[in-house]
Formats: C-alpha cells, sequence, structure tokens
C-alpha cells in the first residue's frame, strides 16, 4: 500500500503561536539555542522575518533572517525535524526568505554554512564568497 506524504505549508512564524514547536525543532537538531529558550524566543520575535514549515499545526521547520530592509539581508538559522529532512522542505523555507528580500532589491544575501549544510547551500543556489572575489570574516567562540 502507497504511503502518502504529509502535505508541508509554509507560513509567517508567529511566535506566539509556534514558539513552542519552533524550540522543539532546535531540541530535535540538538543547537545550543534550545538551552537557553528565553533568548531564543528574543532572536525569533526580533528577526527581521521568518517562516515556519507546517505539517497540519506542527512545526516541522523554521528560518529566519534579519535586514536592514533595504540593502542586505542575513539568513540566521534554518533547521528541518530530522526525521523529514531531504524532502524539500528546507529549500522551501530558504525560497521563502530569498523571495521576500528579492536580489532585486537586497544586493547581498548572506549566511553561514554550519558544518555539514554547504552541500544543502551549493545545491540550492547559493555561492561562497569566494566565488565573487569576497572574503569572510568572522569572530567566533567557535561553538
Ligand atoms: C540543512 C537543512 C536545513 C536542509 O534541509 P532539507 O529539508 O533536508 O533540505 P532539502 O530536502 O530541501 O534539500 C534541497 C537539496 O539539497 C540537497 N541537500 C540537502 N542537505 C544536503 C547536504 N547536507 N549535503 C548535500 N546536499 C544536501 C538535497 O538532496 C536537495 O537536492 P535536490 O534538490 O537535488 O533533491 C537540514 O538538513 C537541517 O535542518 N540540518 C540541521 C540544521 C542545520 O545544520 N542547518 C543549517 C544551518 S547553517
Amino acid at each position: 500500500m502507497a504511503t502518502t506524504r504529509p502535505v508541508i505549508t509554509i507560513e509567517p512564524c508567529d511566535p506566539d503561536e509556534h514558539f513552542d514547536g519552533v524550540l522543539a525543532v532546535y531540541r530535535a537538531n540538538d543547537w545550543s539555542h534550545a538551552n537557553a529558550p528565553g533568548r531564543l524566543r528574543v532572536a525569533v520575535e526580533s528577526s527581521s522575518f521568518s517562516v515556519v514549515a507546517l505539517e497540519e499545526e506542527r512545526v516541522v521547520g523554521f528560518a529566519r533572517a534579519m535586514s536592514d530592509e533595504a540593502f542586505a539581508v542575513y539568513i540566521a538559522d534554518i533547521l528541518v525535524l530530522p526525521e523529514l529532512q531531504r524532502r524539500g522542505i528546507g529549500r522551501r523555507l530558504l525560497d521563502a526568505i530569498l523571495d521576500h528580500y528579492p536580489m532585486e532589491t537586497f544586493h547581498h544575501q548572506v549566511l553561514i554554512a554550519e558544518r555539514g549544510a554547504d552541500g544543502f547551500y551549493r545545491r540550492v543556489g547559493m555561492t561562497p564568497v569566494g566565488g565573487y572575489g569576497l572574503t569572510a570574516f568572522i569572530r567566533s567562540r567557535g561553538n
């Protein structure tokens, strides 16, 4: 018997409605942000634009971005529940962010790829900064 794949919708994130589910997605991916739910809530509420992937009422993915709303956008986090990865949800989340900040207006759509995620970003059309003759610099605690 054929199994039916869940219908996933992408919607703007409403922290009041979705935060518990968003936190669960960070926890499921073992991200350290989940150890500081209060700060994560501030981060979600303070992001310029964020989206959730929903399977009916359940949050199964999340992405957020910070922007000056004029020239630049920085994509901060994108996560999908481990059991639903590799089904196109990450691409749809990223597309929703990039569509909200179109290249015609925004010169730079920037992100830092976590270890293991660079293959995803290459696959969905992002280019390492070196490809533009640019250099990325960072200060980081390294975790
Ligand atoms: C990275 C992540 C968001 C990708 O989401 P996803 O729903 O699994 O990705 P998709 O199914 O939309 O993949 C889109 C394409 O990228 C490819 N892809 C996905 N992950 C990949 C990886 N790690 N390496 C290489 N290719 C990858 C898919 O095969 C797919 O290719 P296709 O269009 O040819 O079929 C997800 O793996 C995740 O949540 N990882 C843990 C959190 C994380 O590291 N986030 C990145 C923070 S920078």
